[in-house]
């Protein structure tokens, strides 16, 4: 089968650049420092229009994510876009968290302000749920960027959502292997059950993995770049990718860090920054050695339906450059 640059998923709403109306997505996150990423990629993109930030139990606890996507929201200037704090364990399973490469804050490395931005009193799950219901149907894509916790809830809760949602583009799993054990990654090992209802759920749904993110390295080039920036936002960014890049040094041998979250948010903006191929996925939770495995099938076997999109490549390139644009970008509000 022939790679491709699938086009967005259905529904109304032109895909950026190009000049059409950006894309309209809820950020589901455990910041992180790769989360942090995503944020100000959300943030400064044209590409998109970023309507709620909803937090999940994953890097870190709740409490301290949660706080962690305010103190981004404070540093970026995100304002009017609501924050709500969501599930604060995973569905089954005891909360497992990566304080190895994350630190005890969950955002270990840069000194973080209090935050200002408020958060909004509401569920993330119930955030979710009334946004995909307030905004046109298909026009919402959700962007799961953690354990999938949240989306899962959110589906189980009000399936009418199910069918009005745009899609899920979610960072999380691999076909090549994994990142915490040899077949799973963190997002999809941390809550395995809430990752197959969401693969199980009849929206589209794009596989963001290891296999693209891995590519996203910000190397010493990268960093200059942003640092070259010159501004608060981006001596944050600079500071998290020190810290971050000590982090996967030491843990997993990386010469560079590779920052995982934007890349579906960079999909979401601009489809050419990752080539898709269709496949379907399940996800492995029984398994002695491989529970959390996303089991990616590109040919069809057993006549399952290629009913997913799976991420093959990034463009490198033209990544860092959005995401150095949205920095800058950010840095001029
Ligand atoms: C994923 O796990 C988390 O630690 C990162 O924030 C990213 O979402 C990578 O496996
Ligand atoms: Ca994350």
């Amino acid at each position: 089968m022939t790679d491709t640059h699938l086009p967005g998923g259905p529904g109304p709403g032109g895909d950026t650049p190009g000049g059409s109306s950006p894309r309209s997505i809820i950020l589901d996150c455990d910041p992180g420092h790769d989360d942090a990423f995503a944020i100000m990629l959300a943030h400064g993109s044209p590409g998109i229009d970023l309507k709620a930030i909803t937090t999940v139990a994953g890097n870190q606890t709740l409490e301290k994510v949660t706080r962690n996507a305010r103190a981004v929201a404070t540093i970026c200037g995100i304002t009017g876009v609501p924050i709500a704090a969501g599930a604060a364990a995973p569905l089954v399973r005891p909360l497992r968290v990566a304080a190895d490469i994350h630190g005890a804050s969950g955002m270990d490395g840069p000194v973080l302000p209090a935050p200002t931005v408020p958060l909004d009193p509401r569920h993330g799950v119930d955030v979710i749920i009334e946004t995909v219901r307030s905004q046109p149907a298909g026009s919402i894509t959700l962007v799961p960027t953690g354990p999938l916790t949240n989306i899962a809830l959110a589906a189980r809760l009000a399936p009418d959502i199910v069918g009005r949602v745009r899609e899920v583009v979610l960072m999380g799993g691999g076909y090549g292997g994994g990142n915490v054990t040899a077949a799973a990654e963190f997002n999809i090992l941390a809550d395995p059950e809430a990752a197959h209802i969401v693969f199980g759920s009849p929206w589209p749904v794009t596989m963001v993995g290891l296999d693209v993110t891995h590519q996203a390295l910000a190397t010493p080039d990268i960093a200059s770049r942003i640092a070259d920036l010159g501004t608060a936002p981006a001596a944050f960014a600079v500071d998290l990718l020190e810290f971050f890049g000590r982090m996967y040094s030491a843990t997993q041998g990386f010469a560079a860090p590779p920052v995982h979250d934007p890349c579906a948010v960079a999909l979401v903006a601009d489809p050419a920054v990752v080539t898709l191929r269709p496949a379907h996925v399940e996800i492995e939770r029984t398994g002695t050695h491989t529970t959390g495995m996303t089991v990616t099938d590109f040919a069809g076997r057993g006549a399952v339906a290629l009913d997913h999109r799976v991420g093959v490549g990034l463009n490198r390139d033209l990544f860092w450059d959005m995401m150095i644009a949205a920095i800058a970008a950010i840095s001029a509000c």
